[in-house]
């Protein structure tokens, strides 16, 4: 791999220290990161390169990271403070990185992860640009964009000119921290090279597909951020829209960068448009309230930190949506997301339809459930003969679970991403023509959103509102109940 500088903008910050820095120090252990490497964190805050090292020794003193190994690590990172909005700062960068090429005789790829708030993404970029830090004279220089990329289409459209002003698109490296998870690219593996899934993955098998991202954890310290934003921009727009994606695409003729993507895009801008209609029923929207979970009192999103009084931001959004195409024409798929649901849990779950002829009365249909996490793995759900004397049948399943592989240590999602993005590879990373086609499909939302639409309560711990069991209940349809074992769904611990 080449040597490389990875700049971190952002570097006080909560996604360098809980995600970037650990994610950096695992690929470090494993050798993963280029021999000859350097880290330098840019923010306002001033620290020297000595604080700085200190202070993420002690942001990661509670991991039991082997400290000989991570003084190692850290004589490898240096700090510059700036204030990103004053352009005549971004002088200072080349000089710290000047420095740092001379230390740890690392050459003049850099790696730029933006860790900002959005608004500022554009003017970094520029003001990068300027002092001459865009340019691939001999060496090559990459920009990862943390989400939200825009705010809406609109918004997401000026910023991706506003880049491409500054960039070529194969500099720009979009992260969705979702397609770096290795059980949602497992879904490509386990669909596309195994045909008896890859047979009946379709409308002539398929009934419909459940794709769910709950979380048991509420806003925490995001009640700014995420009062302004809700499930939609959150999580819809981004991770659920890319991971409908790998489960519905079609095969691409090669596994690269260019075809994987044009294959994304094509799902998103085949998704049929939300009409009016569709947003008065096959949309909810619900927020937590005030509950008790564990014996303990949990409060409602309302009265979270940062949160506006009356707030009407959803925290918990389903909704059945429809692919036009061939595959996929008349097979619902039906998403949910929260936050404060029963559980931890991401995972697709496919019903398949009954055999034609219904031999056995009372036999259930097939399902097969990908889970995303935890407990990685795949359940696979079939209809037995219960034992004993005529043809009643039971459901019983098979499962497989990503722990069962031995010496196996999966990345994390940050790991993989950030290794792929020092590789050149973006496949993994959203393109602009994606990012603008997920915008233009959600756009009804924002604006039945910004038409003050019912927002629905529910006790924090339950999994959403009661007319989210009666959106898919009114199709003859239901929602697994899942729990943090892939295999348990009937008796999950609270
Ligand atoms: C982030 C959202 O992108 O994804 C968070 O901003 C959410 O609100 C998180 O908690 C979920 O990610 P994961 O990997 O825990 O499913």
């Amino acid at each position: 791999m080449d040597s490389c500088t990875i700049v971190i903008f952002g570097a006080s910050g909560d996604l360098t220290k809980r995600m970037l820095i650990p994610a950096l120090f695992t690929l470090y252990k494993i050798k993963k990161l280029p021999e000859k490497f350097a880290i330098l964190g840019v923010s306002r805050t001033v620290f020297s390169d000595t604080l700085y090292r200190e202070k993420l020794t002690s942001d990661l003193s509670s991991k039991n990271f082997d400290q000989q190994e991570l003084a190692e690590f850290l004589s490898h990172v240096y700090y510059q403070n700036i204030d990103t909005a004053q352009s005549a700062d971004y002088k200072l960068i080349p000089t710290k990185l000047a420095t740092i090429k001379q230390e740890q005789q690392v050459g003049d790829n850099i790696l730029f992860y933006l860790s900002t708030p959005p608004v500022l993404y554009s003017t970094i970029v520029g003001d990068l640009v300027a002092v001459g830090l865009g340019e691939q004279k001999n060496c090559w220089r990459r920009f990862i964009i943390e989400k939200p990329f825009g705010y809406d289409l609109k918004t997401a459209q000026v910023l991706n000119e506003q880049l491409h002003g500054f960039l070529a698109e194969e500099q720009i490296y979009r992260i969705d921290h979702y397609l770096g998870k290795e059980t949602v690219q497992n879904f490509l593996v386990f669909r596309f090279a195994n045909s008896i899934f890859e047979s009946s993955w379709n409308n002539k098998h398929i009934d419909y597909i459940e794709i769910t991202s709950a979380e048991s954890i509420g806003v925490e310290n995001r009640g700014g951020y995420y009062d302004n934003a809700g499930a939609m921009r959150d999580m819809l727009q981004n991770h659920l829209l890319q991971t409908l994606a790998m489960v519905a695409m079609e095969p691409p003729t090669a596994m690269n960068a260019s075809l994987m993507r044009d294959e994304i895009t094509k799902v998103i801008q085949h998704l049929r448009p939300l009409s009016e209609e569709d947003l008065n029923t096959n949309l909810v929207l619900g927020q937590y309230l005030s509950s008790h979970i564990g014996g303990e009192q949990v409060l409602g999103y309302q009265e979270e930190k940062g949160v506006a009084e009356n707030s009407r931001t959803e925290t918990f959004l389903a909704l059945k949506l429809n692919i036009d195409n061939e595959r996929w024409q008349g097979v619902p798929f039906y998403l949910r997301i929260g936050k404060r649901l029963p559980a931890r849990v991401a995972e697709i779950t496919v019903h398949f339809k009954n055999t034609e002829y219904q031999l056995f009365k009372n036999a259930q249909h097939n399902t097969i459930t990908l889970r995303i996490q935890p407990d990685e793995g795949i359940l696979l759900g079939f209809s037995l003969k219960e034992p004993g004397s005529g043809f009643d049948t039971k459901k019983v399943s098979m499962d497989f679970h990503y722990d069962e592989l031995e010496g196996v240590e999966l990345l994390t999602a940050y790991e993989r991403l950030l290794l792929d993005a020092l590789n050149g590879d973006a496949t993994l990373f959203t393109r602009s023509d994606t990012i603008e086609a997920c915008w233009q499909f959600v756009q009804p939302i924002i604006d039945y959103k910004n038409n003050s639409p019912k927002v629905y309560g529910y006790a924090a711990g339950t999994w959403g509102p009661k007319e989210v069991t009666e959106m898919v209940e009114r199709d003859g349809r239901t929602w697994r109940s899942p729990c943090k074992n892939l295999t348990a769904e009937e008796f999950c611990e609270l």
